[in-house]
């Protein structure tokens, strides 16, 4: 790489604001690049300046994330507009003047950003550049160089000030990776259930778990494998088990409440193939977490998975509440295995227990755990002493609950004679459906309550949808 330090700013979407940082982090460290702050990011900004070793520096991460929507060599930067044109001035012009020349087409962008403004007063913003000296013909479509003016008017559209808060310029050097969001949305995804993942978390978790080709990428609890496809698309090997039979091999019901039955190959490897992907589709298994299945030899570069919540799905593992049952020997052939309630803290003890085992030295689990926020603190994590949390996001549902995206490396060997004991973490589902006390059964029914109003609030979408078409 030919380092020559420039400023660069990288501008944001601002979705999914928490997840920023430990999405970048993730990639330059798996990209090994280095990377300097000229100011120390806010949470909330929608703007990182940062110092990079060279342009290709800035093409790495951007070809890996979601949460940044573009890049850009910051020629110029202030607090208002006047000191804004002045700093454009000072920017050195030999690195300008190239882009300047006649056999060069441009285009000047303008974005405000929490402010509208017209077409008109967009035009007399590019005006106010007139003193660049740009030789080249305008060109609005595919311009060989592409200068954005950025005016920034703050987070809050209920208090827009009159002037921007910040005003950057610079040279596009390229978008993101956020194409990938609609290449893999679940409006068009083949075969989805009811707790699919959304493209952009699960390419969020597959940066975060730093998924590159040739690794090979574990989901335990795979659903419809949505996390599997993210992985795969940074071009890991993927492989994936679940217990829910009907559910790997696409026989419950549709969750589109436009299909009224499954395709004939609907499945995690048609969409693997709706992708091209299907080369690094390992495979997939129905298993029961709780349950040894993997040689202690099998080793695995990352883990993501969303566990059961026991919310919108059960958290159930095999297993008889009947003391000394024994099945005999007719019944052995037909025997369908009977199931027990998975608890939350046994959850998380399996999965961080068989990360220390399974994941290589430095390999990461990236994986959803719920909270009701008044609960919250950090001593509520699940840990253990081969793994280290390294990033912890949350995404609020509502008023009371969120989920956060836990990120743990593995820092030291695993050892099969010095084993974690299981910490107890606050049960998010007895909280979720307010009884301790009420029975499985009755927890099945309200979760199918759930289910139906989820299905008649989807109709009533498709059906307002359709109404405004
Ligand atoms: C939140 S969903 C995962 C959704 C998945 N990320 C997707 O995009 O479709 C949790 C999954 O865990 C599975 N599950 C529940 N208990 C399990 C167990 N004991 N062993 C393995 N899988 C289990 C459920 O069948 C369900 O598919």
């Amino acid at each position: 790489m030919n380092l020559s330090w420039k400023r660069y700013l990288l501008w944001f979407a601002q979705e999914h604001v928490d997840f920023r940082f430990a999405e970048i982090t993730s990639i330059i460290q798996l990209l090994n690049i280095p990377i300097k702050w000229v100011e120390e990011p806010t949470p909330e900004d929608p703007y990182w300046i940062v110092q990079l070793p060279s342009e290709e520096a800035a093409h790495l991460i951007a070809s890996r994330s979601v949460s940044l929507r573009c890049c850009l060599e910051l020629w110029g930067r202030a607090k208002d507009i006047p000191t804004l044109h002045e700093s454009l001035k000072k920017y050195p012009f030999d690195e300008m003047s190239k882009y300047f020349q006649s056999d060069i087409s441009f285009k000047i962008h303008v974005e405000t950003f929490c402010k509208h403004f017209t077409q008109k007063e967009k035009v007399q913003k590019i005006e106010t550049f007139s003193y660049l000296p740009l030789k080249g013909t305008v060109q609005l479509i595919d311009p060989d160089v592409c200068l954005h003016y950025i005016e920034y008017y703050g987070l809050n559209p209920n208090d827009i000030p009159e002037k921007p808060l910040d005003v950057f310029f610079g040279r596009w050097i390229c978008d993101s990776a956020r194409y990938l969001i609609s290449k893999i949305s679940l409006k068009t995804r083949k075969f989805i259930g009811n707790t699919s993942m959304d493209a952009q978390l699960s390419l969020i978790m597959a940066n975060q778990a730093c998924c590159k080709p040739g690794d090979i990428c574990l989901d335990p609890f795979v659903g419809s494998g949505s996390l599997l496809v993210a992985a795969a698309q940074f071009g890991a090997y993927v492989i994936g088990t679940d217990i829910d039979y009907m559910m790997l091999h696409a026989r419950t019901r549709p969750s589109r409440i436009t299909q009224k039955k499954r395709e004939i190959n609907e499945g995690i490897l048609l969409n693997m193939k709706q992708y091209h992907l299907e080369h690094l589709y390992l495979d997939v298994l129905v298993a029961d977490f709780s349950l040894p299945l993997w040689r202690s030899e099998f080793q695995i570069d990352s883990i993501i998975t969303d566990p059961p919540y026991g919310i919108r799905e059960s958290t159930e593992k095999i297993g008889i509440e009947k003391d000394n049952y024994e099945l005999t020997e007719e019944h052995l052939q037909n025997h369908v295995p009977s199931k027990v309630d998975y608890g939350l803290s046994q959850i998380y003890h399996d999965l961080l227990s068989f990360s220390a085992e399974h994941l290589k030295l430095n390999g990461r689990l990236v994986c959803w755990f719920p909270v009701y926020r008044d609960d919250y603190s950090p001593e509520i994590l699940p840990e253990n002493s081969c793994l280290q949390l390294i990033a912890n996001s949350e995404q609020i549902l509502n008023k009371y609950t969120s989920r956060r995206l836990l990120t743990y490396e593995k820092v030291k060997e695993f050892d099969k004679n010095h084993l974690d004991v299981m910490k107890e973490i606050p049960d998010f589902r007895q909280k979720y459906f307010a009884h301790g006390d009420e029975t499985r059964k009755e927890r099945k029914a309200k979760r199918a309550e759930l289910r139906e109003i989820g299905r008649l609030e989807s109709l009533k979408r498709s059906n307002n949808q359709s109404d405004n078409r």
